[in-house]
């Protein structure tokens, strides 16, 4: 029996792993598992039922008790709600790094994850953690990063799409700020997996990016 087709995919927050990762698994035929927004959607939960964001066991519970689903279409789905649109917002985005630092919450939603593999057989996979602690043994691993300007940059462009306030300054700050915390954090930090392709995007376009993740993958799978 073949390996299931998995594209693992980690890099730093605005280094273009979602749109990649949807592009590259439309590429490829596979779907799409984006799990950054499955820890978006525990932490919109923590803000709304005033769980305190150091509650680690709380926030565990939270976790384990939420019903998180996410659709083929973008749909984000918390306890029978769309919060595609919320989880986006200032204040979840804010909130999210310290939420994911719990190890009780992260157990959880790594269940999930492989879970869905199990169900899918295959997909492509992006996060923080996916190449180097829930999907070590995926054929292809890739870090994908781009300069901290051209970061700040693209999320400006995120931001302004869907008319939230957009400067670049204030982003880059905010950027700088998750990535300390999710790179330093002591559970499975956001890191350079040994055998993970290091795909730097700066000057690159998406196109471009998405044809090269495409190929690898190809030559990944056999
Ligand atoms: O990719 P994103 O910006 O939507 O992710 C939101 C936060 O979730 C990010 O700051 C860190 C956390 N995260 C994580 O800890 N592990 C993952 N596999 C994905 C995201």
């Amino acid at each position: 029996m073949s390996a299931p087709r998995i594209v693992a995919i980690d890099g730093p927050a605005g280094s273009g792993k979602s749109t990649v990762a949807r592009l590259t698994a439309e590429a490829l035929g596979l779907e799409v598992l984006d799990t950054g927004a499955m820890y978006r959607v525990v932490t919109l939960a923590a803000l709304e039922q005033g769980v305190p964001l150091d509650d680690a066991a709380a926030l565990g519970a939270l976790a384990a008790r939420s019903s998180i689903g996410l659709g083929p279409a973008g749909a984000v789905v918390l306890d029978g709600r769309d919060v595609r649109a919320e989880i986006r917002g200032p204040e979840v985005t804010g909130a999210v790094s310290a939420v994911s630092a719990h190890p009780e919450v992260r157990a959880v939603l790594v269940e999930a994850q492989r879970a869905w593999m199990v169900d899918h057989g295959g997909g492509v996979v992006e996060g923080r953690d996916i190449t180097t602690v829930v999907f070590p043994d995926a054929p292809l691993k890739v870090f994908l990063t781009a300069s901290e300007e051209e970061r700040a940059r693209r999320r400006a462009g995120d931001e302004a799409a869907v008319g939230r306030s957009a400067d670049q300054a204030a982003i880059a700050a905010d950027l700088a700020r998750r990535d300390r915390l999710d790179s330093g954090r002591a559970a499975a930090p956001l890191a350079v997996a040994d055998d993970a392709h290091v795909v730097d995007t700066t000057g690159m376009t998406i196109e471009q990016v998405v044809a090269a993740v495409a190929d690898l993958a190809r030559a990944a799978f056999g």
